[in-house]
């Protein structure tokens, strides 16, 4: 296993909370993702897998807990951080009037990354993407599967440590995910933690070491998917809408095959 040799965490969640108003949204969540594992974060719409990401990348401030990237506390220690993740947001922007190489350039000024290296490694992940082509077109003028590329390219330039998708499949043609999905390989083989929300099981399956699940702000299930299916539960989705939704959810999929 990956965090089986004694590793730091790279990805830490201590007894994360967020309140808004008078809801409090994440109650207390606990999570570690270890250097070269994909994660998969689960639970339906409402759960909470936005509003910890967010505290995890610095973009939330919690109202309680700490939220950690390779040692560091994201809002104590924000630059050291920020410097290690990449995040892809679930509502990406995009500035529609630069060209994807423009785009890079703009991203590696941001990271005060070396320009002739960050050139280098732009070109190798446009190439990765399909994307060569029509790197010097408006980012405006792309579809929407070609965006949440160009969005993953910006958020993996600096190679960082951490690296964190949310929802990164939606509306992507299958070709394009299952490029996602060897792309997260790939950038967890190099040593990088990745944690990842998705509601499609399928997705979490085949991509994902390890699950966390999540249901009304609270952690309901860690684990890989051999240890949850030790519950005696075949597949991903009867475990996911058993610890979720309950009955409920379970007889609506049913009623829906
Ligand atoms: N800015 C906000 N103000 C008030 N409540 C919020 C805000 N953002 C999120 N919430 C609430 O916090 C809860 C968790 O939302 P969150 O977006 O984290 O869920 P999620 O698991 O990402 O859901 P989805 O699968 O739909 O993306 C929800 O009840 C939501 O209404
Ligand atoms: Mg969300």
């Amino acid at each position: 296993m990956a965090h089986g040799n004694g590793a730091a965490p790279l990805i830490e969640a201590i007894g994360l909370q967020k309140r808004y108003g008078a809801t409090l949204a994440v109650k207390g969540v606990d999570l570690a993702v270890y250097p070269g594992e994909i994660v998969g974060f689960l639970g339906p719409n409402g759960a909470g897998k936005t509003t910890t990401i967010k505290m995890l990348t610095g973009l939330l401030r919690p109202s309680a807990g700490t939220a950690r990237i390779g040692g560091f506390d994201i809002q104590r220690e924000p630059l050291q951080a920020k410097a290690l993740l990449g995040y892809v947001p679930d509502q990406p922007y995009l500035p529609d009037k630069l060209t994807a190489r423009e785009y890079i350039q703009l991203i590696a000024g941001l990271y005060r990354l070396d320009p002739r290296q960050a050139a280098q490694r732009g070109e190798e992940l446009l190439h990765l993407f399909g994307l060569a082509e029509r790197g010097d077109e408006l980012l405006g003028s792309y579809s929407h599967g070609m965006r949440q590329k160009a969005v993953v390219i910006g958020a993996l330039l600096h190679d960082p440590r951490a690296f964190f998708l949310d929802e990164p499949t939606v509306g992507l043609d299958p070709r394009s995910a299952r490029l996602i999905k060897d792309m997260l390989r790939q950038v967890a083989n190099q040593g990088t933690a990745v944690l990842m929300s998705t509601h499609i099981l399928e997705i979490a399956e085949r991509m994902c070491d390890r699950v966390i699940i999540i249901n009304a702000g609270v952690i309901v299930a860690a684990g890989t998917l051999e240890e949850l299916r030790a519950g005696g539960q075949a597949s991903l989705e009867d475990i996911f809408l058993t610890l979720t939704g309950g009955a409920e959810a379970a007889a609506i999929a049913e009623a829906l095959r």
